[in-house]
């Protein structure tokens, strides 16, 4: 007997199909189908041929791929006994839940004690899939591995993009050729980590930002994850994800891997790109005030470390409130004795030296200046030299003589004991002070991977959250340590990088589109010498390219000469603006016909604004056109520069161009067909370029 269902979007189909009481395979997933489809004539096609040398049917490319099918591959789960002995189930179909927008297909194994559920549900706004796999067994077991339910990778397709990255330079593309065996990447670092971000997007032959088809992936889990991208010996491939193997430390009865999101995309790069910015924004995030405008952020880290004086502080505020900045936060180094990173993390309690009457005559200055407050914690880090540690030495994670990482060392959060603790450090600063936002970091690997322990932080989070529904959450991990779909579901921003370096800004929040929408992504104005790369960039640069995400300061503002302070008053303001439509707009990369261009354009029904950065020197002497694209070709729009102003600095642009000093007004087809011809500029420089349908 064939079963077959489909889950259908506007934009794509995805199929499953099942044969008596085998795994259900994805038999089709792709542009959508039409209604009058016959499913069982699909899967009765589905399969490839069989020839010489292999066996005399191919095994299944099931959701979860047993091994006891004979199947050559990574198999879709790995268990031992108590006594360590492997169990290779033979799950047989038991029953199945279908819905418009979900379904859900059980299997067993009654011999092992064993169930196993795929669950998946479309969303059909933000186009995203989102699956799971869980397990329950009669008796504890071992899990060294769990996929979420498998997906087959497309035939037309020559390589595939992961993600890299390190401190100060996250969301590297990585482009890898399909070839015969397997691409793992197997996080062992514990956290989501600046190295591994957990996402693939699988283009096929000919796809760029704008156009051609690409499969999308996203495994939503902050404890890192395992990827397997894999060519079978018979030509067939499939996409792997779960959480990093190995990370169940105990038998347990009951697994559950992360969701895993996924898309097909018939637009590019841009369309895995629009549902996943769609979804983290509209479904993951939650706001405590929905229709609060995003506040321009100041952050005092790179103004004065661990140096805090109430005076300068307050002097700070002062000026970062007439820059435009409409909530601080006071970052490391305001508990304990933390005079440096070698101690006191643990001890969450105001260290009165630098606040004799406590926080009172900051907040106060600051809520008189209209501003709101925020606060840095590392919550799930302890330094040897504090008291918490000598009080509780059994809390740390780890050998006694491990390597420390920034001189510290990671709590257990799977202690009931640490995480109450915690809870009341926090909940006693949050309940003493009107505070909205707290940054959350997390500045080391964890001695050993361990997925209690990301459970421990989802649970302490939620509690904050349930106890304080009013303060919004940073994730930040030395930067963009940890940014996944998971936390963000308990979070609603992601410190992206530590580096301030707008030129290497632009590219990491450029290749972060691919996932993250604009609101979550924090990006600010740095010190004029870039504290992390040493690097030298004008006040212009540094505003826009902090003005196409969440926008904030974190440079010291009494650096600024005046002519700083009022572009960056002036940029600010124009970042209030538009922040509002800009915040519901889509981030699409464009396809710059010249590389030393990164441009992306934020599209909001019928507005937009193109940020066009000039990354590097280009080779050819004049501006190459850039494209637009998703503009309604028929329309007309009214084009124009929003920084104009920046036009007499660029003294080497001598042409007649009509953009140079007027708004033009031209078809949406010339954008996207022909596109803008910009003026010439200097690199490490941004056109800002504003559209509106007329
Ligand atoms: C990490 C963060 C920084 C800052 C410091 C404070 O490096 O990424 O933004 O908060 O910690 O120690």
């Amino acid at each position: 007997m064939i079963q077959c269902w489909r889950l259908d979007d506007a934009r794509q189909t995805l199929v499953l199909g099942v044969r008596d009481k085998q795994l259900a395979e994805a038999i089709y997933w792709g542009p959508r189908l039409p209604d009058s489809e016959n499913l069982e004539t699909l899967y009765a096609i589905h399969g490839i041929d069989v020839a010489g040398g292999m066996l005399d049917q191919h095994p299944e490319l099931s959701i979860c791929p047993a091994a006891t099918r004979t199947f050559q591959g990574q198999p879709g789960m790995a268990l031992r006994d108590t006594a360590g002995k492997p169990l290779l189930p033979k799950l047989a179909f038991e029953s199945v839940e279908a819905k418009t927008d979900a379904l859900s297909l059980t299997y067993t194994d009654k011999y092992i004690g064993l169930t196993y559920r795929a669950h998946f549900a479309i969303d059909p706004d933000t186009h995203l899939i989102s699956m799971s796999a869980e397990l329950e067994s009669e008796h504890p077991i071992n899990l060294q591995w769990l996929a979420a339910p498998v997906l087959p990778a497309p035939q037309l397709s020559d390589e595939m993009i992961d993600f890299a990255g390190r401190w100060c330079s996250e969301f590297q593309m990585n482009r890898t050729p399909w070839s015969a065996g397997m691409r793992t990447r197997d996080n062992r670092t514990g956290r989501t980590g600046h190295e591994h971000f957990p996402g693939l997007i699988v283009p096929c032959r000919g796809t760029t930002n704008t156009q051609g088809a690409a499969y999308g992936f996203h495994y939503g889990w902050s404890g890192g994850h395992k990827m397997v991208a894999e060519e079978l010996p018979d030509g067939r491939r499939q996409i792997q994800f779960g959480n990093a193997s190995d990370t169940e430390l105990t038998p347990l009865t009951h697994f559950k891997t992360a969701p895993l999101f996924a898309t097909y995309s018939g637009t590019g790069l841009n369309g895995c790109a629009t549902a996943f910015q769609r979804h983290l924004r509209d479904r993951v995030v939650t706001w405590p005030h929905p229709d609060r405008p995003r506040p321009v952020h100041y952050n005092c880290w790179e103004a004065i470390y661990f140096d805090h004086k109430i005076p300068e502080l307050q002097e700070i505020a002062t000026r970062a409130a007439s820059l435009g900045a409409e909530r601080f936060v006071l970052d490391d180094g305001w508990f304990g004795k933390r005079d440096d990173d070698t101690t006191s993390l643990g001890d969450w309690f105001i260290d009165t030296r630098k606040y004799p009457d406590g926080l009172t005559p900051l907040i106060d200055h600051i809520h008189g200046l209209g501003m709101t407050f925020g606060i840095w914690f590392e919550p799930e880090m302890i330094n040897p030299d504090s008291d918490t540690y000598r009080a509780h030495p059994n809390w740390a994670l780890g050998d006694e003589d491990q390597i420390l990482g920034r001189h510290q060392k990671v709590l257990n959060m799977a202690l009931p004991a640490v995480r109450d603790y915690l809870f009341d450090r926090i909940a006693k600063v949050l309940t003493d002070y009107d505070i909205d936002y707290v940054k959350w970091d997390h500045n080391r690997v964890l001695p050993t991977p361990d997925a209690d322990q990301t459970r421990g932080t989802y649970a302490l989070l939620d509690r904050l959250r349930t106890a304080f529904p009013q303060v919004e959450v940073e994730s930040c991990a030395s930067g963009g340590g940890r940014i996944d779909f998971g936390i963000m579901e308990h979070t609603q921003r992601v410190w992206l990088s530590d580096s301030n370096d707008a030129l290497e800004r632009l590219k990491i929040q450029h290749n972060a589109a691919l996932f993250l929408p604009q609101c979550v992504t924090g990006s600010h104005v740095g010190p004029r010498v870039c504290h992390t790369s040493g690097r030298i960039l004008d006040i212009r640069f540094r505003a826009w390219v902090a003005a196409q995400r969440h926008m904030g300061f974190e440079m010291d503002p009494r650096e600024l000469t005046d002519d700083e302070a009022d572009v960056l008053r002036r940029v600010t303001g124009w970042w209030k603006d538009n922040r509002d439509w800009m915040r519901r707009a889509d981030i699409l990369r464009l396809d710059a016909a010249d590389p030393a261009v990164l441009a992306e354009q934020h599209l909001h029904q019928d507005q937009f604004v193109v940020f066009a950065g000039k990354a590097d020197t280009s080779t050819q002497i004049a501006p190459r056109p850039l494209r637009l694209t998703e503009l309604d070709a028929n329309a007309t729009y009214r084009v124009d520069l929003a920084n104009r102003d920046e036009l007499t600095r660029k003294a080497l642009s001598r042409g007649q161009s009509p953009l140079k000093t007027n708004a033009i007004k031209v078809s949406g087809q010339y954008l996207m067909h022909h596109g803008i011809t910009l003026p010439w500029s200097f690199p490490e420089t941004m056109w800002v370029i504003e559209g509106h349908k007329i």
